[in-house]
């Protein structure tokens, strides 16, 4: 368990769950991944920056063949109908017919995870799953299949495995909780 908490620019950050929970989280998806996928060699999408950690840990365990891809997802201030407007950026790869994995640190709201499921779907794949370590189940905003989720946790904001605050946190190995 980590003991101290950590400062990040203004704010303060407290232990919340350690490194062997998150690991044995990730290996019980990976786990399922590889039974639910016998036979098919699923494309992993990994959403940047968040997902590095988390994707990195979990395709280690994930023994099919399979292929990783990396997006970003790019935020602009659409119409006032349209509210601001979500694409992905950075996916070379051809994804008709192929059975994609979207790999993501949280889903919070679900606004992105709504954008990218919208996005990739019109590229016509076999079939298209979500794989996040974290959701806030209180704050989803959307009805969304998440097939695959690590932690389910309170609406507070944590850092840490690959999740930052303003660009800081990313490299700790556990998660933190804001104080
Ligand atoms: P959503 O569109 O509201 O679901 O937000 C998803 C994105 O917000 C994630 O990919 C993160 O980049 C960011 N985010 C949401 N909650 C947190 C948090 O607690 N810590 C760090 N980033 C977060």
């Amino acid at each position: 368990m980590p003991q101290a908490t950590i400062s990040l620019h203004n704010k303060e950050f407290a232990p919340y769950l350690p490194e062997a929970q998150i690991t044995a989280a990730v290996r019980d998806l990976a786990a399922r991944i590889n039974r639910d996928y016998a036979g098919q060699t699923p494309l992993f999408v990994a959403v940047l920056n968040g997902s590095f950690m988390f994707a990195a840990d979990l395709l280690k365990d994930v023994t099919l063949d399979c292929e990783v891809a990396f997006i970003r997802v790019a935020s602009y201030a659409g119409t006032s109908t349209t509210g601001e407007v979500k694409e992905i950026l950075g996916l070379q790869e051809d994804v008709q017919g192929r059975h994609l994995i979207i790999v993501e640190d949280i889903v919070d709201t679900g606004h992105t995870m709504q954008a990218m499921l919208q996005q990739l779907r019109a590229q016509q794949p076999a079939s298209v799953e979500v794989a996040t370590l974290l959701i806030k189940p209180d704050c989803l905003q959307h009805e969304l299949h998440i097939k695959y989720q690590g932690l389910a946790i309170p609406n507070d904001f944590v850092v840490g495995y690959g999740l930052d605050y303003d660009g800081l946190g990313r490299n700790y190995r556990d998660l933190y909780r804001v104080v």
